[in-house]
């Protein structure tokens, strides 16, 4: 069997504790779970607006965790230094809109190659693979190659959201990866139920899931956890 390693996100860990803007849930804990679990990396955005990963998540993140960490960023100047004073494993870049719910859409590497290209070298040059985020078309994989990104992470969210041809249109794009050089990865809005056809894609290595994870972990998780408080409710009253 061909290699398919999970990159499990753990921002949305991060959305929860800032809900109450103390510690917990802690997403290094969580994180730590999850490669205990199998997972073969992390994958945290620091978002400008630091909407739910801090600064201090990711240096704690580099201390304590062992796995391989893909760093989601936009490629501006402030990130660009945050990520080489962090020195993740991998980077990936991805557009930011402040108003954005979600990455809504991939990376503009064929329009945006000016500005792209000073923040691909300098994060290579510090020995971080770089990955773009980018719609599946011929052209932005072709401007991701011209730019010298190693990796592509092909958008699923068209796919994911059931738009008719979308599968068809990840496989011509993912058959494409290896004529142009190109390590091929894919993520968001996978789910149990769409992740099959995506992970079946010959060239794809790497899929990275995070949303529905964790909305899947609590589920999975909350009959233990109310078991648990039951019991010390209960322990409390009997003392
Ligand atoms: N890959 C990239 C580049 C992303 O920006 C995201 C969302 O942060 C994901 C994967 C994971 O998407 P989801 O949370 O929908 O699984």
């Amino acid at each position: 069997m061909s290699v398919l390693r999970l990159g499990v996100n753990i921002d949305h860990v991060a959305t929860v504790r800032n809900a109450r803007g103390g510690e917990h849930p802690d997403p290094v804990a969580a994180a730590r779970a999850a490669v205990a679990a199998g997972a073969d990396g992390i994958t945290m955005h620091l978002r400008e607006d630091r909407r739910h990963i801090r600064d201090t998540d990711l240096d704690r993140m580099r201390a304590t965790v062992t796995a391989p960490i893909n760093l989601e960023m936009a490629a501006t100047e402030e990130m660009l230094r945050i990520a080489l004073a962090a020195r993740p494993h991998a980077a990936c870049l991805v557009p930011e809109r402040r108003a954005e719910v979600t990455t809504e859409g991939g990376l503009d590497a064929a329009g945006q190659r000016a500005a792209l290209a000073p923040i691909i070298a300098a994060l290579r040059e510090a020995g971080i693979r770089v990955s773009l985020f980018i719609d599946p078309d011929r052209e932005q994989l072709e401007a991701a190659a011209a730019l010298g990104a190693p990796v592509v992470e092909l958008h699923t969210g068209a796919y994911a959201g059931g738009r008719p041809g979308e599968l068809e249109r990840l496989a011509r794009a993912a058959a494409l990866t290896t004529g142009l050089g190109l390590e091929c990865h894919a993520g968001h809005g996978l789910t149990y139920d769409n992740v099959g056809p995506v992970a079946a894609l010959p060239e794809v290595v790497e899929l990275n899931i995070g949303h529905f994870l964790i909305g899947q972990a609590i589920l999975d998780g909350l009959p233990a956890t109310v078991r648990r408080m039951k019991e010390l409710m209960q322990a409390a009253r009997r003392n």
